[in-house]
């Protein structure tokens, strides 16, 4: 292990020169005008891949962007980790509120971080800790140090629901069998804190479009006598929550997995100060279900949130109008034994249930996801509880993230395996927001924990 930690350490900079190399190219999945670009990143993924010693590397083309595939497989008797990541980016927007370009990587000092981060869209979500895995890979080859089979699958869709890699996973099943998957998409608590991801929420998110009369009307003239859509829709919404923070739709809560006292009251004792919480977002309070901690209302409880409304004139200055339509998205996020689609149909039929005689309303499904819980006691999270113990010098705390990585539930059903949630982002790192960053400290401590993992994890399936 010597060999492989004295590598890193000499290869700290040029492991640093590539991540600003990949961070540079704008891999935004959702818009198609970064089609080239999202493929000239898979290409520079493959590249190093290769380089560092994988073979049969190849680009595989799906009805989308296309999946990374590379291997290294040195014995067949011996355990083998697939390794999951995602090379494509959230869109930047909104631009004017980044301090530097977003895909311009500076690196700065930020109170959380004094040995600096990396500012750049994908930095920690997922680019930065995609790499982690290619560099600590290239270390152990470099050094002779790979203690078994490994192999590789890089997506180019995480950020836009993961499809085409669900069909690429059962297609390629036999190509892609593994004992376990690992993957670094997730935050630890704090750099003084290690901690393992043991959850992600599921996701339902839809659209909605509410139609009143069938044209924009002067809102002098018709207003007061005709359903505005805006008005309509602002009390449809209002309606979805009561007064103690639940989602008022009927059989929301009816399948969700309750979580044992004794467990609620470990995950609080999980260190978190509510007054730094709000200090860092500059809210006087915090608002949610009553009856749940924050740390529980961002994990083990589900949640419905308007993520973007608009209708009517939303330009410079004022114009007096009665909208026609208005629409807003809507994210559900699900935990432990609630089903997507499930919650979609609920949402749906309370939805169209709700609407007053004055308008008509439509709901279009995006993606969903579901939602994912591993174990503590299988040779995986021990290994990778030993490799960050290893290496942070403190036991790590397990915890169940709100976040969603739908395609981890995926992989339990196609491949019958867990995963390990490795992650080395802070929550504060600003993912999907203006200004991401991640962390060096992060990126190398991630680089130095990944072969110990492997270690551990070989010498524990023996
Ligand atoms: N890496 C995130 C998920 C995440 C972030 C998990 C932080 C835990 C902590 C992932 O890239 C993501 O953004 N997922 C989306 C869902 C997807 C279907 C667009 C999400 O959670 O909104
Ligand atoms: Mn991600
Ligand atoms: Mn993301």
């Amino acid at each position: 292990m010597k060999a492989v930690q004295d590598y890193i350490k000499s290869n700290k900079k040029k492991f640093l020169d590539e991540l600003i190399e990949v961070l540079e190219i704008p891999s935004i999945s959702a818009d198609s005008k970064y089609n080239k670009d999202v493929r000239k990143t898979a290409k520079f993924v493959a590249s190093k891949l290769k380089s560092a010693g994988a073979k049969k590397v190849k680009l595989y083309e799906t009805e989308g962007h296309p999946i990374v595939y590379g291997e290294k497989v040195v014995d067949k008797s011996l355990p083998t980790i697939l390794v999951y990541g995602h090379y494509d980016v959230q869109p930047p927007d909104p631009l004017e509120l980044w301090d530097s370009p977003p895909f311009k990587p500076v690196i700065k000092k930020t109170k959380l971080h004094p040995k600096g981060a990396i500012f750049a869209r994908g930095a920690c979500d997922d680019k930065g800790q995609m790499y982690m895995h290619l560099k600590a890979f290239e270390s152990m080859i470099a050094t002779d140090s790979l203690p078994c089979n490994v192999k590789f699958m890089i997506e180019g869709e995480e950020e836009v629901g993961s499809d085409n890699l669900g069909i690429f996973c059962k297609e390629y099943k036999k190509m892609l069998a593994c004992d376990v998957v690992l993957l670094s998409d997730t935050s630890i608590i704090a750099n003084n804190v290690p901690s393992i991801t043991t959850g992600l929420r599921g996701l339902s998110y839809l659209e909605v479009e509410v139609t009143g009369p069938n044209r924009d009307l002067h809102s002098g003239v018709y207003g007061g006598a005709v359903a505005n859509p805006c008005n309509i829709l602002c009390d449809m919404i209002a309606s979805m929550h009561d007064k103690n923070g639940k989602v008022a739709i009927p059989g929301f809560y009816k399948d969700v997995k309750t979580v044992s006292a004794k467990e609620r009251k470990e995950m609080n004792k999980a260190p978190f100060s509510l007054n730094q919480y709000k200090k860092d977002l500059k809210i006087k309070d915090v608002k949610g279900e009553k009856g749940y901690t924050t740390l529980e209302r961002t994990s083990i409880r589900p949640t419905l949130d308007v993520n973007g409304m608009w209708g009517g004139y939303t330009g410079e200055g004022a114009k007096t109008v009665l909208p026609s339509k208005a629409f807003a998205k809507i994210s559900m996020r699900l935990v432990p034994n609630q089903d997507s689609a499930t919650i979609t149909k609920l949402f749906t039929k309370h939805f169209k249930k709700i609407a007053p005689p004055g308008v008509t309303v439509k709901v279009k499904p995006h993606h969903g996801g579901t939602p994912a819980v591993t174990p503590t006691n299988t040779p995986e999270y021990k290994a990778a509880a030993l490799a960050m113990e290893k290496t942070f010098g403190k036991k790590p705390l397990p915890q169940r993230s709100g976040g969603s990585i739908p395609i981890v539930a995926l992989f339990e059903k196609v491949f019958g395996v867990k995963s390990v949630l490795l992650g080395f982002g802070l929550d504060s790192d600003d993912i999907h927001s203006p200004n991401e960053h991640f962390g060096l400290f992060n990126f190398y401590r991630g680089i130095e924990t990944i072969p110990y993992f492997y270690k551990y994890y070989c010498e524990l399936k023996k």
